[in-house]
């Protein structure tokens, strides 16, 4: 039975313990506010599934025992995951460390650091891309493996959906500026929030062998009230190392909500859905020849963690390791793209990412 520590009692901290009590895992929840704790135990658990589980230790940071976990969850809000990875790997590494998406702030602020400590510790980091390892992708894998849609062209994902469900999920926020969402430079705001689509679209040219995201025009709708200031909405056009182009669309504002990939092939093409309906995740593909194939694939929202959860014990049992989609220099590459993303708005100019240079602002060039 693994020991493993969460810091976050709030949406995905109370998503991953499920998790985790779902494998039989010992599970402690640690979060700087009392009322969180008491809102997982009274509210969030028992809402969510069914009954509290009193075998879940919920404890503030300073009651937490320093004793050795395998696996350390940060399911903190974006602008405090660094800080506290950098403590976790420094004073007690666990064999593996989840962070949760976005990895960082869009300045970048630690993002090597953590890079450079994670190498020289032996943990195994990642960062919690967790659409890459759910059945869909799983299947749409097998399809593209399969070359039914020919050589892909281009690759569009889209992950636009209003934050009322998020809103709703945490009554006790007002709104965006009660949080960190309503704060682009804190991780908020549709391009960190919704940057799922960005790391989909990552994986799927990364699976069609196309390289990474070197190219990004981004065109952004900022909300600046003089209190909050986040992208509404998040618009890039992007180019890989291998040339392959295509487009990454986020908001905050779309309902109902549209989470989709769409591989556009030399054939035929295959689109990828998130929550077609309220039960199923599903596949639409052709080879160009045929009729359009449909399949539908049942899933709960537990689910989306599971295959997560599945490939993290996979990795504390020394069966897999730096190839998993869900490894930090994958969620690292995701944050260049944000990144990039805001230079490029800003701008009003293409940008160009050099990751020789590392990860920090210096690898993005202003074309
Ligand atoms: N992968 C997914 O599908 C998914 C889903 C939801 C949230 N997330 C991500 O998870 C992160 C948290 O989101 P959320 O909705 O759970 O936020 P939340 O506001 O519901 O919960 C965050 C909790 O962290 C606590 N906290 C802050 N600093 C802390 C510290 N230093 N130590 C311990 N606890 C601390 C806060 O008190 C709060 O209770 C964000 O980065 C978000 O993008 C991912």
């Amino acid at each position: 039975m693994y020991k493993v520590k969460i810091y976050g009692a709030g949406s995905i901290g109370n998503h991953l313990a499920y998790a985790c009590r779902s494998k039989g895992w010992e599970t402690v929840i640690c979060d700087v506010d009392p009322e969180a704790l008491r809102r997982t135990r009274e509210d969030i658990y028992p809402a969510r599934y069914g009954n509290w589980d009193p075998e879940i230790q919920l404890i503030t940071p300073d009651k937490l025992p320093d004793k050795d976990v395998d696996l350390v969850i940060i399911g903190t809000p974006p602008d405090t995951h660094i800080s506290l990875a950098l403590s976790v790997l420094e004073r007690n590494p666990p064999k593996a460390l989840l962070i949760e998406k976005p990895l960082c702030t869009p300045s970048l602020e630690g993002a090597k650091e953590l890079f450079d400590l994670a190498g020289s510790t032996g943990t195994f980091v990642c960062v919690g891309y967790n659409h890459t390892m759910t059945d869909n992708t799983r299947r749409a894998e097998e399809i593209l493996a399969k070359n039914i849609i020919g050589t892909p062209i281009s690759i569009s994902a889209r992950f636009r959906e209003h934050w009322g469900g998020i809103f709703s999920a945490h009554p006790w926020l007002a709104g965006p500026q009660d949080t960190y969402l309503g704060f682009a430079a804190r991780g908020g705001g549709a391009s960190g929030e919704h940057s799922h689509a960005m790391n989909i679209w990552q994986h799927f040219a990364h699976l069609a062998g196309m390289g990474r995201i070197v190219e990004v025009s981004a065109m952004m709708d900022m909300v600046d009230d003089g209190v909050v200031k986040y992208d509404r909405v998040c618009f890039l056009n992007v180019r890989t190392e291998k040339g392959l182009v295509g487009d990454i669309a986020q908001d905050v504002i779309t309902e109902p909500a549209e989470k989709i990939l769409r591989v556009q092939g030399s054939e035929g093409f295959l689109e990828w859905y998130v929550n077609i309906d309220g039960g199923h995740d599903a596949l639409r593909y052709s080879d160009g020849k045929g009729g359009v194939k449909e399949e539908l694939i049942p899933k709960t929202r537990p689910d989306d963690f599971k295959g997560e959860i599945n490939n993290i014990e996979s990795i504390l049992a020394g069966k897999t390791g730096a190839d998993s989609p869900i490894a930090l220099n994958k969620g690292l590459d995701t944050m260049m793209v944000v990144a990039a993303a805001h230079i490029s708005h800003n701008c009003r100019k293409t940008v160009k990412i050099n990751y020789q240079a590392g990860y920090g602002l210096d690898a993005i060039e202003v074309l």
